[in-house]
């Protein structure tokens, strides 16, 4: 008994010895290293750039720890599903601002910039649009009436827009979508403009996934966002999602960065979650030195963000708070940890790194 005592209070004093040095080291070894950040540090704060989270609004209005750590660490916020079309524009007459207005009056109170997501898209179609009958000039209607009816409602309060997302196949091809057959390949430039119409100050964005995968999708989305500058199409931004996984070759990152920034357009971090379970390992867990790897893949991808022009720095969003919010595991069925929070809002050594990012 005093000896089991003794080592509890051995392993106490360990700890605070640890935390002296800047990270406490937990007795059990499977729980992650806790970076000690001062409690007044926050990523808004500390990085050159806006940060932001796509939010669940359900939980912003629920879960306190949740909405507490919105409020103290971002500037910048994205919807995650409240401003897509399935959310918004649910029958063809009808648009349902509830949470989407919940969201701007949260952003507007606690002082945080909104980033629109998305006008169009592949998925998130309500029925009306995908049992939708007639020709040309009534899709090309409901395409400009979608557009502006939504920028219009939140003109000066919505800093961005997605203007259209996903629109290319992993091969570069276009994405053979409702609107690429009903409207041909120009609803891409032609969405910009009718969003452009309705909101002159609003930064409009194309966003897409896979520019780090390799040159196939990148090229072609750097040549549609070319094409479009150079046909003075307003457009003023690049969203790369940044899904990613841990293991994906640094070079990589570096690349998608880096081109995306010589288009001269400002560049958005729209989405990023590094994963940690790629290969959907039922069984595994976020080990101390996994959460580290982690770490280091986090700053990686702020530093080279970091390196590209201030003026073209839009921000980095991560897509979503914690490991508790996160879509990655109810998308792919699986344990995964690829937020800068755990799942009680604690900073994980993640958000270390992102701090490190910018050093
Ligand atoms: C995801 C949301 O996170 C999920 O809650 C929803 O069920 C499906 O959409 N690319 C995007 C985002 O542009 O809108 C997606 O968000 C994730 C992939």
């Amino acid at each position: 008994m005093k000896k089991l005592l003794l080592l509890a209070m051995l392993s106490c004093s360990m700890v605070l010895a640890c935390s002296k040095r800047g990270v406490t080291t937990d007795p059990n070894p499977t729980a992650p290293v806790v970076p000690v950040v001062p409690d007044n540090t926050t990523l808004q704060n500390s990085l050159p750039f806006p940060f932001g989270a796509a939010v669940n609004i359900g939980l912003l209005k629920t879960n306190t720890a949740y909405r507490a750590t919105v409020v103290k660490e971002y500037s910048s916020l994205t919807a995650e599903n409240a401003m897509k079309t399935g959310s918004l524009h649910p029958q063809q007459n009808t648009y349902d601002w509830t949470d989407a207005d919940y969201l701007v009056d949260f952003a507007k109170q606690n002082n945080k910039r909104i980033h629109g997501h998305t006008l169009v898209w592949y998925k998130s179609l309500p029925a009306w649009i995908t049992n939708f009958q007639g020709d040309a000039a009534a899709w090309e209607n409901l395409l400009k009436t979608h557009i502006q009816t939504i920028v219009t409602h939140f003109k000066g309060k919505v800093a961005s827009w997605d203007v259209v997302n996903e629109a290319f196949e992993d091969d570069g091809t276009l994405r053979n979508s409702i609107w690429l057959q009903k409207l041909g390949p120009d609803y891409i430039a032609r969405s910009f403009q009718y969003a452009h119409e309705a909101d002159p100050d609003a930064l409009l964005f194309y966003n897409d996934y896979g520019h780090e995968y390799g040159p196939t999708k990148r090229t072609a989305i750097l040549n549609l966002v070319n094409n479009l500058k150079t046909r003075g199409i307003p457009i003023n931004g690049i969203g790369m999602q940044m899904h990613t996984r841990y293991n994906m070759t640094e070079s990589n990152w570096l690349t998608a960065i880096t081109t995306a920034a010589q288009t001269g357009l400002k560049v958005h971090i729209s989405e990023l979650d590094i994963a940690m379970n790629p290969d959907d390992n039922q069984s595994l867990t976020l080990t101390p030195a996994l959460a580290q790897t982690q770490a280091q893949k986090y700053a990686y991808i702020v530093k080279a963000y970091n390196a590209i022009p201030k003026t073209q720095q839009f921000g980095i969003t991560t897509w979503n708070v914690s490991d508790a919010d996160t879509w990655i595991t109810g998308n792919y069925n699986r344990p995964d940890w690829p937020l800068p929070f755990d799942n009680n809002y604690n900073r994980k050594p993640a958000y270390q790194g992102i701090l490190d990012g910018v050093k």
